[in-house]
């Protein structure tokens, strides 16, 4: 006898056989127009409500999740696909396979500090407070560099560090240099170059290989 609830029979039964995850915010539109030209169906509907989205056939199911949280989903085989941007992933550390860079999402990881700063080298600062929304590898440039910094984590308008003297230095994403300049910072060090990045969960690569395989280089062969 089946004892499952009607409700487990379905979800079970309507799962797609391949999980995407797309980061929600910055990188989505592009995400969606990449696989979009790629010959993916994508959900129209991006608007709704529902986290998971199938595409038309059902044979791909979109789930829309938090930039920071893509990482996780995929190493744990929540998602078997996913993207997202390189600076989160080197961030999260989550062990992922990496098939492909894509070709948006450009900007870097920097060191900036106030352009009125001494210009002292950065091994020569004693315990710099450094505020920044990636901790892990901040903490491992100025590590690397023999700095002992006191790194402060922030959510987010990292800029207002040193702004109001809660920081020296920051560590922040640039893209124009727009947001340093309005707020009176330079760039000392770039710490990485970023861009958005397709990761695959390493079992699902192996198990689901020749869908895998197939969405790879469909999404290669328009980048
Ligand atoms: C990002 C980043 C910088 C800004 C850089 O912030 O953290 O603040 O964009 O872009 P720019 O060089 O083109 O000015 P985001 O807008 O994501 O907001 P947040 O600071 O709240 O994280």
């Amino acid at each position: 006898m089946d004892n499952r609830s009607p409700l487990a029979t379905e979800t079970i039964e309507r799962r797609p056989s391949l999980l995407f995850a797309l980061p929600k915010g910055r990188l989505a539109d592009e995400s969606l127009e990449l696989l979009q030209r790629a010959g993916l169906s994508v959900p129209v509907d991006t608007g709704s409500r529902k986290l998971v989205l199938p595409n038309a056939d059902n044979s791909i199911g979109f789930v829309m999740a938090k930039p920071w949280d893509v990482p996780t989903f995929v190493e744990y085989g929540a998602a078997d696909v996913g993207i997202c941007g390189l600076d989160v992933l080197r961030e999260s550390g989550r062990r992922v396979h990496e098939p492909l860079r894509l070709p948006f999402g450009f900007c870097r990881l920097s060191v900036a500090g106030p352009v009125d700063r001494p210009d002292t080298p950065l091994r020569y600062a004693s315990q710099p407070r450094i505020a920044t929304k990636f901790p892990r590898l901040t903490q491992e440039f100025f590590r690397k560099r023999g700095v002992n910094a006191e790194v402060i984590g922030l959510s987010g308008s990292v800029e207002l560090g040193p702004v109001l003297a809660l920081a020296d230095l920051i560590v922040d994403l640039v893209e124009t240099g727009d947001t340093l300049r309005a707020n009176g910072l330079v760039e000392i060090r770039t710490i990485l170059e970023v861009q958005a990045v397709l990761i695959v969960n390493r079992a699902a690569y192996q198990l689901k290989s020749r869908e895998i395989q197939g969405l790879i280089e469909r999404v290669r062969a328009v980048i």
